[in-house]
This record gives structure tokens, sequence and C-alpha cells, in this order.
């Protein structure tokens, strides 16, 4: 038998594979294809303190080995997810994090007080990292002083495993990764997308309506890769790795270069059933190389 659990900042997870915000929905919206609950975690997606209706159409374009997109928080709000989503998700028997993002730094506290009375929601993960809205967003994981704040801020009112999403668009994101330590995350997870830009020669156009957009997918996995290594060896609390993961030997890099746990996205708009196949994999891994335990395998790199 082969122990798969992890511990992220105090949440046990039955296995080190989680779904990534804004490409899960809900969990629910899978329940069809897998059954959710053999999933790790499930990050659901951006939510932010008031409803937002997301950037204009176009706001995804394909591009090679990727995808931009351009979404823009679209969501009805953490009132609606308490209301309506969080008494249809919380006997699943998984672990649910909700993904906070905001403008202010007000909203963001505010937001996560109002998760903080969910007995079934383990943690947030404090999105810092967004690039696709105008205000806030990627903005605040950007500089280490603005990371460290809004860090400090939603530490001091939530007292549940706190997250937080780091933004590759930076110089040295160990820097920010340390500046959130310190301020008391649980865990942080990275990727988020990386800025990019797609243009239409023909309609000698941007093609997406916001002109720049988040790129994610195999594109961006050296250099989540990348980063996830250089994290993990900058601080001490738990790192779960993303971007591009697209199959079990592609999650199992990120776990060799130092995440505990890690994320997949993309994937799940190609095959809804991709969570429990790398699953599958990660254990088929490690009986093929007789370890027993996926910690003996984390940052051997
Ligand atoms: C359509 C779409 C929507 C996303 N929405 C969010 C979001 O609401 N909050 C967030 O933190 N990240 C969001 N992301 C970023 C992903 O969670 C992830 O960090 C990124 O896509 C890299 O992983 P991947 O290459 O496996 O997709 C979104 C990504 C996509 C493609």
């Amino acid at each position: 038998m082969v122990k798969l659990s992890v511990n992220i900042g105090g949440v046990e997870l039955k296995n080190p594979v989680m779904t990534a915000s804004g490409t899960f929905g809900y969990g629910l919206e899978y329940s069809d294809f897998i059954d959710i609950s053999r999933i790790g975690g499930i990050i659901v997606k951006g939510t932010t303190i008031r409803e937002r209706q997301g950037n204009p159409y176009p706001r995804m374009a394909e591009t090679s080995s990727g995808m931009l997109n351009a979404v823009g928080l679209q969501n009805k709000g953490v009132d609606h997810f308490v209301s309506e989503i969080y008494p249809k998700i919380k006997d699943i028997d998984t672990n649910f994090f909700v993904n906070v993002s905001g403008s202010t730094i007000e909203d963001y506290v505010a937001t996560a007080e109002k998760l903080n009375d969910l007995e079934k929601i383990p943690g947030i993960e404090l999105n810092i990292s967004c690039p696709n809205v105008k205000e806030g967003g990627m903005a605040f994981g950007t500089s280490c002083a603005s990371a460290a704040e809004v860090t400090k801020a939603v530490r001091r009112v939530y007292h549940r495993s706190l997250m937080v999403k780091l933004s590759p668009n930076v110089s040295n994101i160990s820097d920010i990764a340390q500046a959130v330590e310190y301020e008391g995350a649980d865990s942080v997870s990275l990727i988020n997308t990386l800025l990019g830009m797609a243009v239409d020669a023909e309609k000698r156009k941007a093609i997406l309506s916001t002109v720049t957009g988040g790129l994610s997918g195999p594109a961006v996995k050296p250099v989540a890769l990348r980063m996830v290594w250089q994290v993990s060896q900058a601080v001490k609390i738990p790192v779960i790795g993303l971007g591009g993961i697209m199959s079990a030997q592609d999650a199992i890099e990120f776990i060799l270069a130092g995440a505990t746990a890690v994320q997949v996205g993309t994937a799940n708009f190609i095959d809804p059933c991709i969570s429990t196949k790398i699953i599958d994999g990660i254990e088929d891994y490690l009986v093929r190389n007789k370890f027993n335990n996926i910690s003996d395998i984390v940052g051997v790199i």
C-alpha cells in the first residue's frame, strides 16, 4: 500500500492532486464525469466581495501549447457562494478551498471574514496574482510590500488555512514567497498565469478584448517548474505547484522539484477526467519505483 496523503498548511489531503481555480467551477460541474470526492482538494473559482461580470468577449484565445484567458474573475460574489453553493458542496468528501480575489485590501479582508465560519471550508487561496482585472489582483502580488500587506490583513481575520497564490510576473518570486510566509501564510501555490498577448494579423487587431491576458497550459510548464524549485528552497511552508500539468508525469516532475501537492488547471478543459487519471498515475509511479510514501519524492531535486 502506498501512502498518498499530504498535509498542506494544516489540511490533510487524501492525495496531492487538487484542481486549479477557474478551471473546475465549483467541482459539481464535473461530477457527471468523475467521482469528485477522489480528488485531494478542489479550489473553487475566484470569489469576490460583490458580483463581477468579468471582461467583454472575446476573452479566450488558443495559442501554441497553451491558451490565453481574460475572464476577469466573473462570479456571483461571496454571499452567493455562502448561501447557494456551500450547502451543495459541504458534504462532499474532499477539501474545498475558496479562491479569494479582490480590488482592495478591504475587499480581501471582508471576503475572507465571510468564509471563516464555514466549517467545511478548511482554507482559502488568496489570489494576489490575477493579471486580468484592471485594478488590484496582480498588483498585490508583484511587490513584496503589497503582497505582505494583504497577507497580513487577511491573516488577522482569517483563522483557517491560508494559501497564497503567487504571480509569475515578477523578477524574484522567492522574495514574494518569503514575504507572505513571514506574514503568516500557511502555504503558497504557484504559478498563476503569465501575462501574454495574441494578435489576429488579418484583422490587424489583438484577439482578446483586453489586449493582454493570462497564458496557461503546457507552454508555461518549464517556467512554473523553475519557480516551484526556487520557492521550495526559499520557504519552510508547503509549496503547491501548478502550471501546465497535463499528465501524472508532469505532476511528478513538480513534486520532485519541491511541490508537496499540485493543481491541475487547463488540462480539465481537454479531459474532464484528468485529475483522477493523474492520481492513479502517481500511485503507479510510486509502486513501480518502490516508494511507500509520496513524501519520499518531494523535493529530491
Ligand atoms: C479560464 C481560466 C480561469 C482562471 N481563473 C482563475 C481564478 O479565478 N483565480 C485564480 O487564482 N486563477 C485562475 N486561473 C489560473 C489557474 O488557476 C492556473 O493558475 C493557471 O491556469 C496555470 O495552471 P494550468 O497551466 O494548469 O492551467 C484561471 C485560468 C484559466 C485558464
